[in-house]
């Protein structure tokens, strides 16, 4: 196959920041996908309706001319959030879900939640009024091994609660293990999981390749090779329940390559490329559409794309850049360690 035309792809779970680096990332994501959600761990965070509508406004404003994009705004979940507001936000379109990060789990979420018992009277307006909760995955309970937070959250935090609103719609965002892939299929209709394109291509080894490598470090940190089959055969089985969230996180090269560097990979320039290479490796290319363009629509409860788009498989590499330039500092693109031969058409 050399070509694969399917309805324009959505991203399920995105960073674009604000300011610069907004400016030079944006149009990586709205030339190749229709619709994003936005992710709200700001500086400060997007915690009101309010704020969601003037950070859309920013995003809009930076829009290239003739792209054609359309956030989808998230809320960050704090102990004090209006549950009023919230339903409100959600009614009139203004927002699409609410993000809860645990207090210290990553990137800016100090403002998140340590005592879960304190979100239950949101999460149970939120689940009457059927806005989904995108949740970051992870327990912050340092005695706790990196590599196993994702699933000590599940058994913790995230089943309780499902027990306690069995009625609440949540997204397991950046899915990264078998134990949360198999949570996620046998989890009922109120659960989905994002999955990101880094986490089907790398696996633990790539952070400590001949030396300690900071592009591959993110949080969900990557795990070991059999989780990464794990959500390779799930993103690939056609199962409704996985699509795709970039997680794209730029950060300028400083203040990755540090001493304590920042977690987050920047892929929304080559992430179609990189996916169609993994879906045709998988020999399940007639899948790519359900995980990028089907899956996330159905979860979320909205129209799949009117619009279609070609990927072309060329002969030769196709061409990206190592870096791109901000008006902060250049931003490192996502190395596969693969050549890409699938990009858009234009
Ligand atoms: O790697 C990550 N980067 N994981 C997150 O959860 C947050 C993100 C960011 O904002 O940089
Ligand atoms: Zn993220």
């Amino acid at each position: 196959m050399t070509t694969l035309t399917i309805r324009r792809p959505d991203d399920w779970h995105l960073h674009l920041r604000d300011g610069a680096v907004l400016n030079a990332v944006l149009p990586h994501t709205s030339e190749h996908f229709g619709r994003a959600i936005v992710m709200p761990n700001l500086v400060p965070p997007v915690v009101t309706t309010a704020q969601a509508n003037a950070y859309r406004e920013r995003i809009m404003a930076a829009l290239p001319a003739g792209h054609d994009f359309t956030p989808l705004m998230t809320l960050y979940l704090t102990e004090a959030t209006d549950a009023a507001d919230v339903v409100a936000g959600f009614e009139s379109g203004a927002i699409t879900a609410v993000k809860l990060y645990p207090a210290g789990a990553t990137t800016n979420s100090q403002s998140g939640v340590r005592n879960f018992e304190n979100v239950l009277p949101v999460l149970e307006r939120m689940a009457e009024a059927g806005v989904p909760l995108c949740v970051h995955g992870e327990v912050t309970d340092p005695s706790v091994d990196i590599f196993d937070r994702e699933a000590v959250f599940i058994e913790k935090v995230l089943e309780p609660l499902r027990q306690r609103i069995p009625q609440l719609r949540v997204i397991m965002e950046h899915v990264t293990t078998k134990d949360g892939v198999d949570y996620v299929s046998g989890g009922g209709d109120n659960i989905g999981a994002t999955i990101t394109t880094h986490h089907l291509i790398i696996n633990r080894n790539a952070l400590f390749m001949g030396g300690i490598r900071p592009h591959y470090y993110c949080l969900p940190i990557a795990k070991r090779e059999v989780h990464r089959l794990a959500l390779r055969k799930a993103a690939t089985s056609g199962n409704s329940r996985f699509f795709l969230g970039t997680d794209s996180a730029p950060h300028v090269d400083p203040l990755k390559e540090s001493a304590c560097g920042c977690a987050g990979v920047f892929s929304s320039t080559n992430t179609l490329g990189c996916l169609a290479h993994v879906f045709e490796e998988e020999n399940a290319l007639d899948k790519l559409e359900a995980f990028v363009s089907l899956n996330g629509p159905a979860f979320y409860r909205l129209p799949v794309s009117e619009q279609m788009v070609t990927l072309r498989r060329y002969d030769e590499p196709v061409a990206f850049p190592a870096k791109i330039e901000t008006g902060d500092g250049q931003v490192t693109l996502f190395d596969p360690m693969f050549a890409i031969h699938w990009n858009l058409e234009h």
